[in-house]
């Protein structure tokens, strides 16, 4: 394993007009660009690269220096190279005073090379630098990618809990262990299909093998061979986010998960072939893959010493949220008001920040009178789970109405005699797995149960449930 140095974490850097100009022509050749206003909005570019709005500001006004890792995720989310002149770092030049954008700094010769995590192609990775908790967690992960030299790691766990920035902050704290670092979404700006797999593979090659020639066309297995021998040549760390957008049963239109017929399958299937060679075949680098789901690749392949694991991701500590919180105006409750709130939506960091919103809005941070109302499930917690399970099936929605309605955790046996018996065992056990396998039912027990949102979220679709959605298909 390498060691490298440690990067630096100063903001002094600040973008000459030739690095400026750079990420505007690429910027304007993209989907964001309004040909309109010439120009994009912040919002959208914050998306694009994972930077606040806040941070972006800073980078465009040229003024006070920003941290050269925020440069270097500038520049690689529109695949761009962060060159040294692209840049100027004041206090490295001894120079006291800050550039005036009326006398460009083009020419200006920058020696120094640049630090190791120019390598990271870090593609549409959030900014984690304020991160709370998942001490443990990194811990854990970080010997099984160091120590153990795992090849495939799966972060596992509902939207919105923190896989992605989990990821991300575990490749900060591992990325002088590897040659080059890909950070890679797999779920494509367009609804339902992912980037076409061969130019993925392509993205992937153009990062990991600089060297190899992109412009020859070659056959997909050609492709795959090529970024496989470039895995085992040197230690490359690639991760995955999102890995379920590939995954069978993660749209409506593919709800029926019966082997749908569908133009993207097709692509979806070689995505978990890659996946299935990443864990299986020899190589000396670590694949961190983060998905709602867990592939079945992997559930084939799981084991402690195969090189492959998963860690099912659950909610921050009750401390974590309050620290996150602490950032917005205060919020006044009991801690025992607290533990309520913070236990009722399992931990989740999104979910709590819109609660957070809400609270604040409608009553002025009081969460004791945000509980006494009673609508912890009010309509806008209700759209995100519901965005996050419209793939559920008419029996996986009959068995979170029976495990809602019961107050303890329930065996197989139970579940049945509970569950109409249209329903056959066959389809009961399938639709079990599959939530389990998507951390909807509790993953670890034996005994199945709800968390307490998604328990009320499952009363409120069996009480609206009509006739005709019943339907018992096989999957
Ligand atoms: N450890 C953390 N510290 C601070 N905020 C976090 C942390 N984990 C997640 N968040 C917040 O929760 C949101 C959702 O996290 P994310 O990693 O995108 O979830 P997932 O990938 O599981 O859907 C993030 O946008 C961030 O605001
Ligand atoms: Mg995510």
């Amino acid at each position: 394993m390498l060691q490298q140095p440690q990067p630096r974490h100063r903001k002094t850097d600040i973008l000459t007009q030739q690095g400026f100009e750079k990420l505007q022509t690429a910027t304007s050749q993209t989907a964001i660009w309004n040909y309109c206003t010439k120009s994009c909005t912040l919002e959208a570019l914050s998306e694009q690269t994972g930077l606040s709005t806040h941070t972006l500001s800073k980078v465009h006004a040229r003024k006070a220096g920003v941290d050269l890792r925020t440069l270097v995720r500038y520049f690689s989310a529109f695949d761009l190279t962060l060159e040294s002149s692209d840049y100027l770092s004041p206090i490295r030049h001894g120079e006291t005073t800050e550039p005036s954008l009326a006398a460009p700094s083009d020419g200006v010769q920058v020696t120094e090379s640049l630090p190791p995590n120019n390598g990271v192609s870090w593609g549409l990775a959030p900014d984690v630098s304020v991160f709370h908790g998942r001490t443990a967690e990194l811990a854990t992960l970080q010997q099984w990618v160091v120590e153990h030299r795992c090849r495939l790691i799966a972060l596992l766990g509902m939207g919105g809990i923190g896989k992605t920035w989990l990821a991300t902050k575990l490749v900060e704290q591992v990325q002088h262990q590897f040659k080059s670092v890909v950070w890679r979404s797999l779920r494509s700006i367009t609804p339902h299909s992912p980037m076409p797999f061969s130019d993925f593979l392509d993205d992937l090659i153009r990062h990991l093998a600089p060297q190899a020639n992109p412009t020859i066309p070659e056959p997909i297995g050609a492709k795959m061979r090529q970024l496989m021998d470039t895995l085992r040549r040197k230690p490359c760390l690639l991760v995955l986010d999102n890995v379920e957008s590939i995954l069978p049963g993660h749209t409506p239109q593919t709800a029926s998960r019966n082997g749908s017929t569908e133009q993207h399958s097709a692509e979806d299937q070689r995505y978990r072939e890659l996946l299935r060679q990443l864990g299986q075949g020899r190589h000396q680098s670590c694949v961190v893959l983060t998905s709602r789901m867990e592939p079945q690749p992997l559930q084939w392949m799981s084991g402690e010493n195969l090189g492959i694991r998963s860690l099912p991701i659950l909610g921050l500590q009750l401390a974590e949220i309050q620290q996150m919180w602490s950032a917005r105006r205060a919020f006044q409750g009991t801690p025992a008001e607290w533990s309520r709130l913070v236990d009722y939506y399992g931990g989740n960091p999104l979910i709590l920040s819109i609660v957070a919103t809400t609270i604040q809005c409608l009553f002025a941070g009081s969460i004791t009178e945000f509980l006494r109302q009673d609508t912890m499930m009010f309509d806008e917690i209700r759209e995100v789970l519901e965005r996050q399970l419209e793939f559920l099936s008419a029996p996986d929605k009959d068995i979170m109405g029976v495990l809602a309605s019961q107050d303890t955790p329930l065996s197989f046996s139970e579940l049945r005699s509970n569950i109409a018996p249209s329903i056959s065992t066959i389809v009961l056990l399938e639709a079990l797995k599959f939530l389990k396998a998507r951390s909807i039912v509790e993953r670890t027990s034996a005994n199945s149960c709800l968390q307490p949102l998604l328990r009320d979220y499952a009363k409120f679709f069996t009480h609206t449930k009509q006739p005709h959605d019943i339907e018992y298909a096989p999957r």
